[in-house]
């Protein structure tokens, strides 16, 4: 594994070795700010301009404001890459946060935001891209705006934290026994050839990823349908998926032990990735190196 020396922090570079943090940050402090994962595939970002979109989106949400414009902070994570000299597959960590100022829950007057990325490799698992994944399913104790990528966590770690103790790869949540989505993911059972997910409301994050699949369903002709599905239709399902940045495209096996189906990846998830990887034109970039 490379490590890339270079980050991006307040909008210029620096060697990461340079990067210092106040103890008193409001990011540290108040999980007071806002985050994005971004794909790299053979040293290209997928879906770029989707995260730099939800960034904003999450920002002004909880009325952070970001001082470059769309198309700066774009240039610059492109840069960040170049000066990197990144060409395998990886993904980029972006925070934004209030600010540094003495702690105190009302914001800082004046004070600029805090911004800082970074890259690192992500080789893409393809034992669980092939074979799928077991989930546990856990009750979902999150706040009612998750579809603020925010960096308050703690619900999602403790839930993935369970499913690693379990030997699970994930936590699918669910509100009074309907599912919204996973710890770091976004979840969707299959049922005679159509596709259930939660509907795009507060209480579940915007996946990018979901947003690809949706229009993945659209060109192949697979019905689509943002209807939430409960704790009690799994056992029932065909198939079962979950989708993210960093995961893609991940067949689901087991739920709590239970096999689904004959346990083994379905027609519908097999469809799904084989559009994805074209998207993500994966194998196109891999022949440019
Ligand atoms: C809670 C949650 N839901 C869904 C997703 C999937 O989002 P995306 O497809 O944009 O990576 C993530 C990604 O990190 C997440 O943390």
């Amino acid at each position: 594994m490379s490590v890339y020396p270079i980050i991006m922090a307040q909008e210029t570079f620096t060697h990461r070795d340079h990067l210092t943090y106040p103890y008193e940050e409001r990011g540290l402090q108040f999980g007071d700010g806002v985050y994005e994962v971004i794909r790299i595939y053979h040293g290209e970002y997928y879906l770029l301009n989707e995260h730099v979109d939800r960034l904003y989106r999450s920002a002004e949400a909880v009325k952070i404001k970001i001082t470059s414009t769309k198309e700066e902070l774009t240039n610059l994570l492109i840069e960040l890459l170049a000066r990197n000299d990144m060409t395998t597959d990886g993904k980029l960590y972006l925070q934004i946060t209030r600010g540094s100022a003495p702690r105190d829950h009302v914001f800082p007057v004046d004070v600029p935001a805090n911004i800082y990325a970074y890259i690192s490799d992500a080789p893409r698992n393809t034992t669980n891209l092939e074979n799928g994944v077991s989930v546990i399913t856990k009750r979902d104790v999150r706040w009612e705006y998750c579809y603020i990528k925010s960096l308050n966590l703690l619900p999602n770690v403790l839930a993935k934290q369970e499913a690693k103790e379990q030997g699970s790869y994930e936590a699918i949540l669910h509100k009074d026994g309907m599912v919204t989505e996973c710890s770091s993911s976004n979840v969707y059972l299959v049922k005679d050839g159509k596709i259930y997910t939660h509907p795009a409301t507060y209480q579940i994050l915007h996946g990018c990823v979901r947003m690809r699949i949706e229009q993945f369903a659209k060109d192949l002709s697979i019905p689509f349908h943002e209807e939430g599905f409960s704790i009690e239709d799994i056992p029932l399902a065909d198939e079962l998926f979950l989708s993210s940045s960093t995961s893609e495209i991940i067949p689901i096996v087991h739920v709590d032990s239970q096999q689904i189906a004959n346990g083994k990846p379905g027609n519908v998830t097999r469809q799904l990735q084989e559009a994805y990887v074209e998207d993500a034109a994966i194998k196109e970039r891999s022949m440019k190196h």
